[in-house]
């Protein structure tokens, strides 16, 4: 996403479930006198509410030129002597005092996937007075299967449309739907919905931001249908009693939701279970490297990944070597080397999303950190990565 224009601020801005939402959690959480903190402050639409809900002073920190707009709309509405606004990457920026609210809207579409979280760790552990507060709070992720009509499928460009070969056409398709925001109906879901993970604001350690986020759930279904997309969305704690979710139920917002695809429609039976792998990965300032697996009542699993799209459908095991490639240049004793290594090669994070055990065995981490990563407890992982602090 591209923040130095305007397009994609018009869009945040014009969102009114998503601005009126963090206004109500602003006016709800910021007191007379409070210092507030905006990471990431784009626009300065979070800063202009927070000085509107009575903060003495406001630091609006953007990293691109749009912050000249931040500064010139805090002029125009009367808090050029309130709102501050620093053109910097938070992350080089000492806090002149510590505040008392850190704002942050630093959400991809299915919440964790935008690459802000770790910016916002680090300005909560810079920043915030013991005792402040974080908005949001908490962040989750959901998942449902479901038939979408109208779908581009790669099967319509593999079989031949109008006795023409269009088959380079089928791949891209899949990579397009998978960029492709709309809003999905509830009626649209074939299954109920399950939460992936969640994130704590205010406690997950800074590494948290840099592991992996795995989910999976047996998904059994309540009526047939012609599955060709997984779905995922995000809900975020703003302050008591106020929750932005992007759930197909709710009112749509500019994230719609993600609309993770499959290669062929899978056909399901009421009372049938879809077994659903999925994993996100922080790769560099990008958007997060996805995949995914899917089997249908126990049978083979077929792996995607949103470089590769789709891989040959496979019985779930994968060869020693592959197993073996994020231990292979010497990091392996390394947990964030072995991270890295996951994000970058997809058949090594097929493997992990398939088989976490059988992939820690063979990457050379010592027991502790395989443990660690093993549990998903975060206490733990930050208790094993004190060493290996983030660059
Ligand atoms: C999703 S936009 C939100 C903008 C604005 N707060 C709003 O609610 O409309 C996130 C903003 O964070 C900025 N950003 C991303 N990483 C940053 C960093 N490390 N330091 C400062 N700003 C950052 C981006 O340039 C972008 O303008």
């Amino acid at each position: 996403m591209r923040y130095d224009g305007l397009i994609a601020h018009r869009a945040m801005l014009r969102d009114s479930e998503r601005t009126e939402r963090f206004a109500k959690a602003i006016e709800a959480v910021v007191r007379p006198r409070h210092v507030v903190l905006d990471v990431g402050a784009g626009s300065g639409i979070l800063s202009l509410l927070a000085a509107r809900a009575g903060a003495s002073r406001v630091y609006a920190v953007e990293r691109t030129p749009i912050a000249s707009l931040a500064a010139d709309l805090a002029q125009l509405n009367g808090y050029g002597e309130t709102v501050f606004v620093i053109q910097a990457d938070i992350q080089q920026v000492p806090p002149p005092e510590k505040v008392d609210v850190i704002v942050s809207e630093w959400l991809g579409a299915i919440g964790v996937d935008e690459n802000l979280l770790a910016p916002v760790l680090i300005a909560r552990d810079a920043w915030l007075k013991s005792g402040g507060t974080m908005i949001p709070s908490a962040v989750r992720t959901f998942m449902a299967p479901a038939e979408l009509r109208n779908r581009p499928d790669a099967g319509f460009f593999r079989n031949r449309p109008y006795g023409l070969d269009l088959s380079p056409l089928a791949e891209p398709s899949i990579h397009d739907l998978f960029w492709q925001r709309r809003h999905v109906r509830p009626e649209d879901l074939a299954a109920d919905p399950a939460e992936l993970w969640s994130v704590d604001i205010e406690t997950a350690p800074l590494e948290r931001a840099f592991l992996p986020w795995r989910g999976e759930h047996a998904f059994i279904f309540s009526r047939s249908a012609a599955v060709n997309v997984l779905v995922a969305w995000f809900e975020a704690d703003l302050a008591p009693g106020n929750t932005l979710t992007t759930a197909p139920s709710a009112p749509d917002t500019h994230w719609g939701q993600l609309q993770i695809p499959l290669e062929e429609p899978i056909e399901v039976a009421r009372g049938d279970r879809l077994d659903v792998r999925f994993a996100t990965l922080p790769v560099g300032d990008g958007p997060h490297q996805l995949a995914w697996s899917v089997s249908h009542n126990g049978g083979r699993w077929t792996l995607y990944d949103t470089r590769a799209l789709p891989t040959a459908p496979t019985n779930g095991t994968r060869p020693a070597a592959t197993l073996a490639t994020p231990a292979a240049n010497g990091n392996g004793a390394h947990l964030l080397g072995f991270l890295a290594e996951l994000a970058g090669n997809p058949d090594a994070l097929h493997a992990f999303i398939q088989n976490p055990e059988q992939v820690l065995e063979a990457s050379g981490l010592p027991e502790a950190k395989r443990a660690a990563l093993q549990s998903g407890n975060e206490l733990q992982i930050q208790q094993v990565l004190v060493t290996e602090r983030v660059p």
